[in-house]
């Protein structure tokens, strides 16, 4: 899986990503992690995306892998978000996701990962529902470019209520989890915010 061949088919010229528009920013995030995980082999039978919010990266999912199972947990979960039977939805959070050991081929974190509380825990928590030889694939800003001027860092803490990452301490986390090596991508055009996140679990599927 090349994470750099996703992000160069998809990513078009005119694909800015202006900062307020935070629906746009959402969809096309999605789409990219979409990318990232239909290049997976084998081809992912089982997928959870923590943090899902309104279940519209999942519901991409299961409509990109037809034979996939795709579940959305997060800790606030809407009543009555539109699945089917295999694209479904379950309260939990990062740091307590409701499933067994190796449960998944893929777990995926769409801007969800810098307002977990515990993203040591959390970590560890993907490890351990990932299948041997499994994939995370996580789309998120981190403390980095911009957000390491005093004044922006601040302004997206206030305005986004979460607490953003730098490379290293995921890199410090991953490697704690057993996840890696670990691959983090400056996703183009987007104001030096948004980065790709994508590690294997370790193991051969
Ligand atoms: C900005 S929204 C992103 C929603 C969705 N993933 C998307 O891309 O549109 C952040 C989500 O993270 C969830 N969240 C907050 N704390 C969390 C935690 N500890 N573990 C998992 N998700 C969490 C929130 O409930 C919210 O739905």
């Amino acid at each position: 899986m090349v994470v750099g061949q996703a992000l160069g088919r998809t990513v078009s010229p005119r694909a800015g990503l202006p900062v307020a528009d935070l629906d746009g920013r959402a969809m096309r995030v999605h789409q990219l992690i979409v990318d990232v995980v239909a290049r997976v082999t084998p081809v992912p039978a089982s997928v959870l995306d923590v943090g899902c919010g309104g279940g519209e990266l999942v519901r991409a999912l299961g409509a990109a892998l037809p034979g996939a199972s795709v579940v959305g947990v997060d800790p606030r979960l809407r009543r009555g978000l539109p699945g089917s039977g295999r694209v479904r939805f379950v309260e939990g959070s990062a740091e307590r996701i409701p499933f067994a050991d190796d449960s998944f081929d893929v777990v995926t974190a769409s801007l969800s990962f810098h307002h977990w509380a515990d993203k040591a825990a959390g970590i560890h928590e993907v490890a351990r529902v990932l299948k041997p030889g499994g994939w995370l694939v996580i789309g998120d800003p981190l403390l980095d470019g911009p957000l390491r001027n005093p004044l922006l860092g601040w302004l997206a803490r206030v305005t986004d209520s979460g607490r953003f990452a730098t490379p290293d301490e995921v890199r410090a986390h991953l490697a704690a989890a057993g996840l890696g090596p670990v691959t983090i991508t400056l996703v183009p055009k987007s104001w030096r915010l948004l980065y790709l996140i994508v590690a294997p679990a370790p193991g051969v599927a």
